[in-house]
């Protein structure tokens, strides 16, 4: 493990978990026993991020356009969210954990959100890690979502158009008040976006990984966090 710089611990990190499938191939098994094994790549990812003082982790676990996927992905999908929401929430409150679930929650079955609506409840004091999970997110939508808020303000007199500024858009975002993303991170060895978070990652630092989720650990955080501390952000500026 490379040593870390205590005084630059990207604040926001987030991670595009990609190659749960490729991950299942390689074993000659179906997809989804990919995504079963993703979990305990999650696990470590959000354990490693509180132990270096990460404050901010988001990870993308299901896109508006995963839907896409066939129907029987999908809802295997869904159980295992269900279960991990189940498993994992009260672990989560121990540690001082916040957890939030950012996207299009309306698509889900009623029983999945009143499940996330009790384990945001429950954790929403916790103050040593807010975990982000982005279900049914797309960053198109989340812009969009931001400007019927904004719209509707408008209208009812709360707000006028000229309020409307980049700070107080960005208050709309699902990410609210967050730090925006330091740190980008892939996995996979895709190079793209895939309309993960696009406001929020404008000035972040990316960081494409080779290793395929389920393979992810303390060692590919570490590396990542490395690189992150050898850049040189310039936000515009010089140096
Ligand atoms: C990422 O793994 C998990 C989700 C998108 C839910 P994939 O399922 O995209 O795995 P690959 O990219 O097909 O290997
Ligand atoms: C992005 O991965 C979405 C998640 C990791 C949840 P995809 O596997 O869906 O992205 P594409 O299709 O390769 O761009
Ligand atoms: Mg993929």
């Amino acid at each position: 493990m490379i040593e870390l710089d205590k005084n630059n611990i990207p604040e926001h990190v987030a991670i595009i978990m990609d190659g749960n499938g490729r991950w299942a191939k390689q074993q000659n098994k179906l997809r989804i026993f990919g995504h079963t094994n993703g979990v305990g790549a999650v696990r470590r990812a959000v354990s490693y991020a509180r132990q270096i003082g990460v404050k901010v982790l988001t990870l993308y676990a299901f896109s508006s356009e995963n839907w896409n996927r066939p129907e029987q992905e999908v809802s295997a999908l869904m159980t295992l969210f269900m279960q991990a929401l189940d498993r994992e929430v009260k672990k989560l409150h121990k540690n001082n954990i916040r957890l939030k679930i950012i996207g299009d929650t309306s698509r889900f079955s009623a029983k999945l959100q009143e499940k996330i609506a009790k384990a945001e409840m429950l954790t929403e004091n916790s103050t040593a890690l807010t975990l982000n999970i982005a279900a049914n997110y797309g960053g198109r939508w989340d812009i969009v979502q931001a400007a019927q808020q904004l719209a509707e303000k408008v209208k009812n007199h709360e707000m006028a158009p000229e309020e409307i500024t980049e700070q107080t858009f960005q208050q709309h975002l699902v990410t609210q008040h967050q730090p925006l993303v330091d740190l980008l991170i892939r996995t996979s060895g895709e190079q793209r976006i895939s309309n993960f978070l696009l406001w929020q990652i404008a000035y972040a630092e990316l960081c494409f990984l080779d290793v395929l989720w389920p393979d992810f650990g303390e060692k590919d955080f570490n590396r990542a966090v490395a690189s992150y501390q050898q850049r040189h952000r310039r936000f515009g500026g010089t140096e």
